[in-house]
Formats: C-alpha cells, structure tokens, sequence
C-alpha cells in the first residue's frame, strides 16, 4: 500500500490548518500501517511522535474537525464508556470443531458429496485463540465495531477497538473496497503484551489472566479506553463480508483486504486435496508455537463463495467450514506429594509435586492445581498416576488420573491451616482462593506487603528489591513496611546482600520516598482492593489519610469507581488498630499524608454531591480535562443518565439517545460556558 505524495511530517505553509491536519492524518495511518501491519517502519519513533504532536495541536486549534477515527483517537480515553447492545446485520456463528484426522476427512467427503463432484479448493488457515470482532466500515471508514455476543447480538465496543493500532481507522483512498462491508476476525493480545500485564497486576496484587483470551477479552470490554489502549492488543482478520466484495474466492478476497490495509495472516494456504490439509496441520501443530499470539487449531473454509452459499448452514455453523482443534500437549506421570504455596496477599495455591516429565519442550515437575474445588474434584492421592498438560494456559496443570487410584495410596485434602504461620485459614464468600487472614503475622503476607511497599509505582524505593526485603526480613532488622524508616547505615553494612554502594543508595531511596505523593502513600500501605487508580481517587477525593479514616461507607462509594467492595474494604482496614498504629509510625517519619499545598488550594466543593454525565466535542478543553475538573470541585463524574443526574455536560453533536433520554427524565443540560462559570474557570 502507498500513498502518494510526500510523507514528511514536515508542515507544509502553503495548506490551511484544515488541509494540513487531513495531510498529517492521512500519513499518520499510514505510518501506523507500516509500523504495526507490515512491521515496516519508514520514519523513527521521533519523527512520528512529532507529528502526532503537531496533529494534536492543530486539531485543538478546530475542534471543528474533530473526527472519532483521527490517530490521536488511538491513545483512548479514560471516559466511562457503556457499551450498548446492537443486532448483528448478519449472525456470527461458529464452528463446529474436530479433534482428529477421521474427522477432518469426514468433512472432505461431505463437502464433496455436497457439491455433487464439482472441483473445489479448501482455504487453510490457523485458528486465533482471541474473542472474534465484526468490523463495519463506510466508505473507507471505520464506523462500527462489535463482540460477537450470543451470535445476533454483540456489545459495541467501537471506542476500544480505535486503540488497536493494527486496526485501520481509515482506509487509503482509491483502494478498491466496496462503499460499505463487514470485514470480522479475532482480538488478540500477544503472548508479551500478556506476559507484560500479569507481571504488572502481579505487583499490583491484581487477579492474573490465564490465558491471552482472557486477557484480550477483559480487555476489549473495559470500561476504560485508554485502558485498552495501553495493553498493546493485536487483530487479525479473516472473513469478509457485504455486497461488492471483490470476487469469489475468500482466498483472493483476504488478499484484498490486506492490501486495503488490513493484517490477515500470511498463514493461509488453499489446499487442493485432503493430504495437503494434513500436512497444512501437521505444519502449523508443532510451527504455531513460534509465533507471536496464541492459536488453539486450524480452520477450514470451502474457498469458493458459490459453492459457500449452496453448502448452507446448519442451525449452528456452517456447513462449509469447520475447526480443527490442537491438541494441548498431554502427559502422564505419578504425584508425589501436594505442597501449598502462601502468596503474597494471603492465597494458598495448591501445587502437585511429581515425577519429572517433558512437556512442550521442557522438564516439568510442578503442576498446579488451582484451588481447593479442583483439588477436591481430582480426588487425589499420593502415587496417583496424573496426566498433565500444556495448554491455553502457561502453567502446566493435572487435569485428571490416568488410571484409578491403588488401593493404600493415602488421600490428599486441602491443608485447613497456614504452612507459614500456623493460622486457620478462610474462604471469603464469593470467591474460589482460600487465605491465610493473618495480614500483620504471617511472614510471606509480610515480606509480600512490603515488597510491594517498595515498588516502581508505590514508594518506588528502586534501590531495595525482593531479595534484599526478603533478606531483611528474615535477618530481623524489618518486622513491617515503617520499620524501613528506622534503618542505619551500620545495620545495613553488617546486613548480608549488602554493599558499601549499596547502603548509601537503600538509605536516599527510603529518604527520597518521605516526598512521595500521598496518592501512592496510600497505594503502597496495600489496602486490600485498593489499586492505583483507586488510591488516586480516594487521595483526591478525602485529601489526607486522617479524613479517609473516618470516612463512612456512604462517603466511600461517592468516590468516582468505588464501589462497596473497595469501600467495604478501606473501612476493615481503618478499624483494625494495628494498621492505625502502622499510619501513626510512617506520619511520624515524614511520610506525606495528604495532598499537596497545590493541589489543595486549587479544590472545591462548588460540584459537591453532584452526578454529571459528559456528552458531546467540547471547544475549550478536552473530555479529560472536563473529568478532572469536576474531580476537582468534587463532583463525580458517572457514564450514564439516570433520574440521580445533577445535569449534563454537553458538547457539540450531543448523541441523540442521551439527549431524548434527558428530555424525558428532565435533567438539565448546561453548556461549556455555563459550566466553566459554576465552577469559577473562566
Ligand atoms: S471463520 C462462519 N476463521 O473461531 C465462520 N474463525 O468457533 C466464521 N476463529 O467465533 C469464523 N480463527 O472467533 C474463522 N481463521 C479463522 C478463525 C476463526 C479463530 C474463531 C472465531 C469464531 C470461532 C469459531
């Protein structure tokens, strides 16, 4: 794909503003389009940051030109977006699976009794472990995109998908794509997008994903579009649909889409007899295993369109496609012993012990075992032959015994006390982990709490890592996070794991962290449930450590995103007398706790006890700026219209639904300038 004209990001003074923002939007897909499609980049990082820059600026100077499929669009807002529910024009439906080569084959022949003994061609193509999407576009645009649902229905989840950078937004002119179709594929998020995450929510003592699925489709469905446009997911396309399309063969018609700029895969190969599709899996069965996202078998589609069609469908899928699903790698052994694992925030994870075995390319001695529902559905006992397996999922897991169990082989059941500390252990109700609630006794939660205290996003106190608080800890010179703020210099040099260097740089990093802003103070104290975001919010919303002790549970949830979880939570914390302690300590050492002189001073209550909805493409500030102002004044801002809506915030082309539906309900609606009066910004 080329675009004429020269593509320097350089600001051409002959072109009206209007002019040069079309020109720098149209090379800016295109650069994309090198960058994460053909994985091409022709300018630096530098170049095309600068004018993203510029496009930025000139398109604050017109609002008027705001237009939603713009590449500044792709970075997301933190806007709550709802998703509203839409009928699929055409159903989505899936595939009816198969496991072995009988099968596959099963299929050949009645393709070719189907068709009477007409020639015919099969495309083969991998199967993307994601969540599938439909993708409308308009004359070039991306106007509409949306989740697969129960198959007629899905979620419209336009606003995340802009931020799929291999997602065209627009497609280059003259292309030859019809005026209007449907083009659907999967969702991904690549094994190092999803690696990166769970290591970030692993610090953040945030649930893991299991898989990239998972990760992909909680990701698709945030509310949060800056969210989504952070976690780095991929699409690729694989089905085109609508009238006008090129031709007959689906082959030749991805071939198409590709060059209109879409990413189809370059795995798709068109079979002419069933051998070549075995060998097509055969291929890809043990090649997939290289590649950059996750794939769970091969699909199978009859090429020609004409012969699609007189297939026809069943109830459920077609009859002209069909899944031909991997087999996760599978192995038997024996288990040895069960041992249980205290995590950080108190989870036990039962472990299987067993003898080694190759897996995937690897020894395996571990596998897990979840929790104490799966243990208890395996009905295990030590010398049970067990198969494990690889699969979707990165840690190996038992997923049953290969045989029933010898007589005099002892049962194994779920531990009822902590293997740490001794503690009885508890369920919460609701959830599947069993914990150890000793939070201030049990030294893995403690070492774990103050790991965390430490972290790049809490005290960043990067000079002390897990082996050195571990080491620490077990030597005796920190029993708790403020323990920290008591260290000497001649502790530390007689300390193992320790260094001259290093002494000095432990000791600023603890000194440095008394100026950490009270948002993080209060994420690094590790309140259960309560997150960064969450921290921020509260920090900003109560002021001080001292006021959000006291808050009530009817305070709490005012709170932009605090529901009575995280609320229920804050105030367990503040009643148990040795946390209160733990505050008091890290106060007197020079910790700040509350917010700043500045951002105090710029605060109000002028919104206070108000819920406002934001609608519209504002002229004076950005949709962010508009959220932070009513923070400010401590309104709270909310994502939909309901009968408790103080009054709209509304910008040019307000949506039509929202505006009948404050009509009806009569909530007021004020414009840019009557706000910025209330709040005193003019
Ligand atoms: S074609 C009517 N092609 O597998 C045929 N599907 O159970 C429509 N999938 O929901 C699907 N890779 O999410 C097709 N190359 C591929 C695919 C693929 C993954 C998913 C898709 C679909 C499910 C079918």
């Amino acid at each position: 794909m080329e675009l004429e004209g020269k593509l320097n990001g350089e600001l051409n003074l002959e072109l009206t503003e209007q002019e040069q923002i079309l020109k720098l939007r149209k090379e800016l897909h295109q650069h994309n389009y090198n960058y994460y499609v053909l994985n091409m980049p022709t300018i630096s990082d530098k170049d095309f940051d600068m004018m993203m820059h510029q496009l930025q600026d000139l398109e604050k100077l017109h609002p008027e030109m705001a237009d939603p499929n713009s590449p500044t669009q792709r970075v997301g807002s933190d806007l709550n977006n709802e998703f509203v529910t839409v009928q699929h024009k055409r159903p989505m439906l899936s595939l009816a699976n198969t496991y072995n080569q009988q099968e596959v084959s099963e299929f050949y022949e009645r393709v070719k009794e189907g068709l009477q003994g007409a020639p015919f061609q099969i495309c083969c193509e991998l199967k993307f472990d994601g969540l599938s999407i439909s993708l409308h576009y308009e004359h070039g645009s991306l106007v509409r995109a949306v989740t697969r649902g129960d198959g007629t229905q899905g979620d419209d989840v336009t606003q995340n998908v802009r931020t799929i950078r291999s997602i065209p937004l627009q497609l280059p002119q003259g292309a030859g794509y019809p005026d209007e179709f449907e083009i659907r594929g999967e969702v991904l998020m690549p094994w190092t997008s999803f690696e990166r995450l769970n290591k970030q929510r692993e610090e953040n003592e945030e649930p893991l994903f299991a898989n990239p699925r998972n990760a992909a489709s909680g990701t698709l469905k945030s509310k949060n579009s800056s969210v989504v446009a952070e976690r780095g997911l991929d699409a690729y396309l694989y089905y085109l649909l609508g009238e006008g399309i090129p031709g007959d063969g689906h082959y030749q018609n991805m071939e198409a889409a590709s060059k209109w700029g879409f990413q189809v895969s370059k795995a798709m190969k068109l079979a002419n007899s069933l051998q070549e599709i075995y060998d097509y899996i055969e291929y890809w069965d043990t090649e997939r295993k290289n590649l950059p996202v996750a794939t769970d078998g091969i699909v199978l589609k009859v090429n020609s369109l004409a012969q699609q069609r007189s297939l026809g469908m069943t109830a459920k899928s077609p009859r002209w496609a069909i899944a031909y699903k991997f087999q996760a790698e599978q192995a038997e052994t024996i288990l040895r012993q069960v041992v249980f694992q205290v995590g950080r925030t108190g989870a036990i994870t039962p472990v299987a012990n067993m003898d080694p075995i190759q897996l995937s390319g690897t020894q395996v001695r571990r596998a897990t075992l979840h929790n104490a529902d799966v243990m208890a559905q395996l009905d295990l006992h030590v010398g049970d032959h067990i198969l494990v397996e690889k699969g979707g999922e990165i840690i190996p897991k038992v997923v049953g015994k290969a045989c029933p169990t010898e007589p005099g082989c002892p049962k194994i059941n779920f531990i009822t006390h902590c293997p740490a500390c001794g503690s009885k252990l508890i369920r919460y109700e609701g959830e599947a982990a069993i914990y150890c609630p000793n939070e201030t006794g049990c030294p893995p939660l403690i070492v774990g709490k103050i790991e965390h205290f430490v972290s790049r996003k809490a005290m960043n106190i990067f000079s002390m890592g897990p082996e050195i608080v571990e080491s620490y800890f077990k030597q005796g010179l920190i029993h708790d996070a403020a323990d920290l703020y008591t260290l000497k210099a001649e502790q530390l040099l007689n300390a193992d794991k320790t260094n001259e260097v290093s002494v000095n740089n432990i000791l600023n990093g603890i000194k440095e962290s008394k100026n950490v802003p009270f948002e993080r103070v209060l994420f690094a104290i590790g309140i259960r449930f309560v997150g960064e975001i969450a921290a921020k919010s509260l920090a900003r919303y109560f002021g001080s450590m001292d006021k959000l002790s006291t808050a009530t549970l009817e305070e709490l949830t005012q709170v932009n995103g605090i529901g009575e979880v995280i609320a229920g939570s804050v105030i367990k914390y503040f009643a148990d007398e040795r946390n209160r302690t733990f505050i008091n300590r890290l106060t007197k050492y020079g910790l700040q706790m509350q917010i700043s002189q500045e951002q105090q001073e710029a605060k109000s209550d002028r919104l206070k006890d108000m819920s406002i909805v934001i609608s519209g493409v504002f002229a004076h500030h950005s949709r962010d700026e508009y959220k932070a102002m009513i923070e400010k004044h401590n309104g709270k801002n909310v994502g939909s219209i309901s009968g408790k809506t103080s009054f709209i915030l509304a910008g040019e082309n307000m949506g039509p639904s929202k505006l009948e539906k404050a009509q009806k309900l009569g909530v007021r609606i004020m414009n840019e300038e009557e706000f910025l009066q209330l709040v005193g910004e003019q």
